[in-house]
């Protein structure tokens, strides 16, 4: 599968409602939604307030990429803000198999996250309940940083592994994303690609997700 998932972190908040609608005619997937608490990541983005005003303008499925510590507290309140996908980093949660659980049974789809000194082997014994894995291909926080290389190779193992335990789970690459990488990225086993700055940054946003994806 190839989604391209535009990260709205790298969006202009001034003219968020002119950005999503772009997103909407665009040839994007899902709409990658950040939220960071300072404490998980050493950034702060928004919270529900800001995803409930993009959930109205959006017509595409929300992922929401938790950089919260213990998300496990907050799965109601970003259903209720409009989350499709809730996905959370295996470090932040103490219990990621009940965080997960309790995302499902929220009705929401759900995933795991690992950072990029995360071992893949980390998701032995619970890639069987995920929808979607997100592997960080930068450390989490900022938008804008370049891919760390050694991603191609998580990819990889990650595949081998849903190919035992869970086939039907997607692979989602996160961070400095760009129309070199993604090529290799898909190929290497990815099934969705989020990218910030390569879309919002470039003269023809519509036109790069069109390119990403190819
Ligand atoms: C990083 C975020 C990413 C980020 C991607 O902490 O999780 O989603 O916005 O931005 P780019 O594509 O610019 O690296
Ligand atoms: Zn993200």
């Amino acid at each position: 599968m190839k989604l391209i998932s535009p990260s709205l972190l790298s969006a202009d908040f001034g003219h968020l409602e002119r950005d999503i609608e772009m997103l909407n005619q665009s040839e994007c997937d899902w709409l990658h939604v950040d939220v960071m608490d300072g404490m998980f990541v050493p950034n702060i983005s928004f919270g529900m307030p800001v995803i409930k005003y993009i959930k109205k303008a959006a017509r595409k499925p929300l992922d929401v990429h938790l950089m919260i510590m213990d998300p496990g507290r907050y799965i109601e309140a970003f259903k209720e803000a409009g989350a499709d996908i809730i996905t959370v980093h295996q470090e932040a949660c103490i219990h990621l198999d009940r965080t997960l659980h309790a995302i499902k049974d929220a009705g929401l789809r759900c995933g795991a996250v690992l950072n990029p000194a995360t071992p893949v082997a980390m998701l032995e014994d619970s890639v069987q309940l995920c929808d979607v894995v997100l592997l960080m291909s930068v450390n989490p926080g900022f938008g804008g940083q370049k891919f760390i290389e050694n991603t191609y190779g998580k990819v990889r193992q990650l595949r081998d592994l849903c190919n035992r335990k869970n086939p039907d789970c997607l692979i989602e690459v996160d961070g400095g994303v760009n129309t070199a990488n993604a090529p290799l990225l898909f190929e290497a086993g990815a099934d969705v690609l989020v990218a910030g700055n390569a879309v919002f940054k470039s003269d023809n946003p519509a036109q790069t997700i069109h390119d990403l994806k190819q």
